[in-house]
């Protein structure tokens, strides 16, 4: 058996704009999902999920039949979780060479899943880690973000950056820009999460803002104006300047609210972390509904989240460096 681990992550800059080839920034954070292989002797799959925001499920299949789950959450959530893992097990047999290697996998997550910290990229790159390792073969960690975001974009339809899957597989601060995607050096930040305890449709958020670029040029110069906002923000990086990162974040937020993928819960959070005094706070990821990120080195916009209304858990969450890794081979 072996398992591997990888991180979740926030969104510094630059979601949704990636999208349509602007750069953005994510940021691996240390909270991780870990998920355990062990091969089997017939081609089956046995899958067991645990924390994955709902009620842990076991799905048992094999890929001539359909999956039928017999479980008692909505089919929607596991449908999209097995999709994931689905795609890392086919990533893994093409690698490892091995078309009907079957295998029981233990999914353990502490990333809720669709909140915008990156869950499905963390369990696919995990996936993929564990599954080719215990064929024998090791994968480069460029392989593994090559891999699972070939994976993700088959879930989605295409709709995926190399953002969140290169993050997670790398660890630390990434820049993706279309396929050009490398680590850059950060000051360690002081991340806050807020989360309202619900879920955004990526796909249906991609494709909403995919509609208003193409029916107004100001959409599309809004689109344009992110990738430009965090080139600024990169310089902030290399300089360790926090504060201006704070500001560059508030306008961010502005901006994809200005698109459409905000939320009453995600503006309420972002609100409160201001008037705490946070740097600065932005939703994360696809948006709709989820988490966002604030900036403070004080406990005033964690304590703050927790009196708002609408929003279900907070805590703060330090910069991990480091990516995909084994946890026991
Ligand atoms: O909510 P998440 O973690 O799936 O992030 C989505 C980020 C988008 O830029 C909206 C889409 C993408 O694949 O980059």
């Amino acid at each position: 058996m072996v398992v591997s681990s990888a991180p979740g992550k926030v969104y510094l800059f630059g979601e949704h704009a990636v999208v349509y080839g602007e750069p953005a920034v994510p940021c691996a954070i240390e909270l991780r999902a870990r998920v355990a292989v062990e091969e089997r002797d017939d081609d089956r799959l046995r899958v067991h999920a645990e924390d994955l925001s709902l009620d842990g499920f076991t799905v048992e299949y094999s890929r001539e039949t359909d999956m039928g789950p017999d479980v008692n959450v909505a089919d929607s959530l596991v449908e999209a979780a097995m999709g994931y893992v689905d795609a890392a097990v086919a990533q893994a047999r093409d690698a490892a060479d091995a078309p009907d290697a079957g295998f029981d996998i233990t999914i353990e997550s502490e990333i809720p899943l669709g909140a915008g910290l990156g869950s499905s990229a963390a369990v696919t790159a995990a996936g993929i880690d564990a599954a080719t390792r215990e064929l024998g073969v090791e994968l480069s960690t460029e392989e593994i973000a090559d891999r699972a975001y070939r994976a993700e974009s088959e879930v989605q339809d295409g709709e995926a950056s190399r953002a969140d899957t290169f993050c997670s597989a790398s660890g630390g601060a990434v820049r993706v820009e279309g396929d050009d995607c490398r680590t850059i050096s950060a000051p360690d930040l002081p991340f806050v999460i807020g989360f309202d305890g619900g879920a955004g449709d990526t796909g249906k958020l991609v494709s909403g803002v995919r509609a208003l670029r193409e029916e107004y040029d100001f959409a599309a110069d809004t689109v344009a104006s992110i990738g430009d906002l965090v080139r600024s923000g990169e310089d902030a990086l290399a300089e360790g300047n926090v504060e201006e990162l704070g500001r560059l974040m508030n306008f961010n937020h502005g901006l994809l609210e200005a698109l459409g993928v905000s939320s009453r819960s995600l503006d309420n959070m972002v609100w409160a972390a201001r008037d705490a005094d946070a740097l600065g706070a932005k939703l994360t990821g696809a948006g709709g509904g989820g988490c966002i990120v604030a900036l403070d080195p004080s406990k005033a916009t964690e304590t703050a989240l927790k009196f708002t209304p609408g929003c279900e858990d907070a805590f703060r969450a330090k910069l991990d460096t480091d990516g995909v890794r084994v946890e026991e081979a």
